[in-house]
């Protein structure tokens, strides 16, 4: 005999739930999983909550509903689910976490995912917990400078609800866009759906107890900074430039994005980034080809702190390639630069706690 999903859904409809009138398929219990091989038949009936009282009594009438309208040969296997219990609210999100640190720069391509994957780095190897989440959504380098680009997450219930597991590496959570879709899908979506994936990754993510969760962002003030502000108390920003006076433009802009009335996320500094060039031969030698001290400048005119000056080495760019960040070896002259910089960030985060009230998430306006 020939069993095919009309059949099953037809039994189905006529096995009622109890005190609404309606059958189990049009209250949309019935999940579209139905596979049918052979006799056997499976599919899913999903529940609000499993203490709904309901459950044994509508399971036996839909075995019998088949039993009775297709055939009583079938083998009816059913899969019980329940729905999620809702995200957090925004506020409650990683109750978990310390210190939550912004990456950012104005311009792309001036260092920003290499600054934050190895302070990463560098904190993991100062002994924090450390959670790295790339918010490029149409851009993701963390996979590749973490040399995980083959990493697929897998999700756990956790208290009712599909977690994410964040992946680890170099003793450090990992999540990035570029896990779960191809950077060239991404970047056809609307801005909605990549601020929904953002938020995901965040709040529908496991990462548990962090000292410091480092947030490495897209360039530039776009839609993806405000859903971070809107979804993060973000204790403060790291503002990433190099010497050169496009990308000190571009830092400006950056740093009055966060220090908006409405944002107020404190600056905890600022990174110069390839701010000389030291060929391997000649280690004493020192070319500003980006200009000298721009970023230095900056600082002291914004008055934030600088952070550090990472001069530009061919090991970096090699490293970020191969997937070892610099920091992992904290010795060699560009790893001492990374872990002080990740020390000059503990120090201006202990020192903004101290100072300063919590950050407040930014309220949506509708
Ligand atoms: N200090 C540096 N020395 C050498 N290469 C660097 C340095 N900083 C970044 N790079 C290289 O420059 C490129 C852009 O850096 P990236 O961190 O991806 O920038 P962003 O995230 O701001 O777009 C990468 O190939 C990276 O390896
Ligand atoms: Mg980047």
């Amino acid at each position: 005999m020939n069993i095919y999903p009309k059949l099953i859904m037809d039994a189905l409809a006529t096995v009622r739930y109890p005190g609404t009138g309606k059958n189990i398929v049009e209250a949309e219990m019935v999940e579209d999983d139905l596979r049918i091989s052979g006799l056997h038949v499976s599919f899913s009936l999903i529940f609000d909550k499993p203490t709904n009282p309901f459950i044994k009594s509508i399971v036996k009438a839909a075995e019998a509903a088949i039993h009775a309208y297709v055939a009583k040969e079938v083998e009816v296997e059913i899969n019980i689910k329940t729905i999620q219990a809702p995200r957090p609210e925004v506020g409650k999100l990683l109750p978990g976490v310390k210190n939550i640190i912004a990456v950012s720069s104005g311009k792309g391509g001036v260092g920003k995912s290499t600054v934050a994957a190895n302070l990463a780095v560098a904190l993991a190897k100062m002994g924090f917990k450390v959670g790295l989440l790339d918010a490029d959504i149409f851009g993701p380098s963390v996979p590749k400078m973490f040399q995980m680009e083959d990493a697929r997450p897998y999700a756990e219930n956790i208290n009712g609800r599909d977690m994410i597991i964040p992946v680890e590496k170099y003793g450090i959570k990992v999540l990035s866009i570029g896990f779960f879709v191809d950077p060239d899908q991404a970047t056809l979506w609307r801005g909605g759906m990549a601020s929904n994936a953002l938020k995901q990754l965040i709040g529908d993510a496991e990462w548990g107890d962090l000292d410091y969760f480092v947030l490495d962002t897209p360039p530039g003030t776009s839609d993806i900074h405000l859903t971070l502000v809107q979804t993060l108390p973000i204790t403060g920003a790291v503002i990433v430039s190099t010497p050169q006076q496009v990308a000190l433009a571009d830092a400006r802009k950056g740093i009055n994005m966060y220090m908006n009335d409405k944002v107020n996320v404190p600056i905890l500094g600022l990174v110069e980034n390839m701010a000389w060039f030291t060929p391997a031969e000649l280690p004493e030698n020192k070319y500003y080809i980006f200009g000298k001290e721009g970023v230095k400048h900056l600082a002291e005119e914004m008055n934030v702190p600088l952070l550090g000056q990472i001069p530009v080495v061919q090991s970096i760019c090699e490293n970020g390639d191969k997937g070892t960040p610099e920091a992992l070896d904290g010795e060699t002259p560009v790893g001492k630069s990374f872990m002080k910089l990740a020390a000059a960030v503990v120090r201006q985060t202990d020192k903004r706690n101290q100072e300063q009230a919590p950050t407040h998430i930014v309220e949506v306006s509708k």
